[in-house]
C-alpha cells in the first residue's frame, strides 16, 4: 500500500503539536533538516526532532539535507528517542555514502538515499543493497511549495528498473511538489511512498487529503 509522509516544513511552527495531530492518519511524519550549506536554507535540528518525537503518534522519517550527515547521525538518532524509522541522506552530500548508509543501519534505522534532480540513478547502483529507500527529489531541495519537475517521471521509472534488475529490496519515494495530480503521475511511474508538505498542511482538512493521496 502507498505510504504517505506529510512534511512538517509546511506546518505552522507556532503550533507543532496541533499540526502533528492533524496528520496522525499518515504513515510517517517527514522532517526536513536543512543546514544552510548543502541547501540554501536553514530549517531545524535535533531539538525540534526531539519535540516532535515526544508528541507524534506516528514514526518519524528524517530527511537530512546537510553536508556530511555522518557527523550528525548519533545526535539525530538520540533526539528521535526511538521514534525514527528512516534517516535519509543525500548522495551528493556524502564523501563516503557507503559507510554512511552502514552507520544508519547500525543504529537500527532504515537507510534512505536522496537524489537531487540532476543526480542519476546509476550513480548509486553499487550501494543499492545498503538502502531501504531511494528518495527521488522532484524539486531542488531547500524549500517547500515549489513546482514539481515533470522530467523526474522517467527517473522514477529508471529507478524501478534498476531496483528490479538488481533484485534490491528498496522502495521508491518521491519528495517535492506532490499534490493529487502529480501523485498520480509518480505512482504510475513506480513510486510507493509520497512526501507531501503544502498539499497536506495547507489543505482545509489534512486527513482527507492524506486519504485522497493514498487512493490516487
Ligand atoms: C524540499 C523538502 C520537501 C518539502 C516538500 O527541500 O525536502 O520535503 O518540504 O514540500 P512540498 O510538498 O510543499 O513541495
Ligand atoms: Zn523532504
Amino acid at each position: 500500500m502507498l505510504k504517505i509522509a506529510p512534511s512538517l516544513l509546511a506546518a505552522d511552527f507556532a503550533n507543532l503539536q496541533q499540526e502533528i495531530d492533524q496528520v496522525r492518519q499518515a504513515d510517517y511524519l517527514h522532517m526536513d533538516v536543512m543546514d544552510g550549506k548543502f541547501v540554501p536554507n536553514i530549517s531545524f535540528g535535533p531539538p525540534v526532532i526531539e519535540a516532535a518525537a515526544a508528541v507524534s503518534p506516528i514514526p518519524l522519517d528524517v530527511h537530512l539535507m546537510v553536508w556530511e550527515p555522518v557527523r550528525l547521525l548519533d545526535a539525530f538518532f538520540k533526539a528521535g528517542s526511538g521514534k525514527i524509522d528512516y534517516i535519509t541522506v543525500h548522495a551528493e552530500a556524502c564523501t563516503h555514502l557507503h559507510r554512511t548508509l552502514q552507520n544508519i543501519r547500525d543504529l537500527g534505522v532504515k537507510a534512505g538515499i536522496a537524489l537531487n534532480p540532476a543526480t542519476s540513478i546509476e550513480s548509486i547502483k553499487y550501494v543499492l543493497h545498503l538502502a531501504d529507500q531511494i528518495l527521488i527529489m522532484t524539486v531542488n531541495p531547500g524549500f517547500g511549495g515549489q513546482q514539481f519537475l515533470d522530467e523526474m517521471v522517467p527517473k522514477i521509472k529508471a529507478a524501478k528498473e534498476l531496483i528490479d534488475c538488481r533484485g534490491a529490496n528498496c522502495e521508491i519515494a518521491v519528495d517535492g511538489g506532490i499534490d493529487l495530480e502529480t501523485a498520480k503521475q509518480v505512482v504510475d511511474a513506480g513510486a510507493e511512498f509520497l512526501v507531501a508538505g503544502s498539499a497536506v498542511f495547507k489543505a482545509e482538512t489534512p486527513h482527507k487529503m492524506i486519504r485522497a493521496l493514498r487512493e490516487v
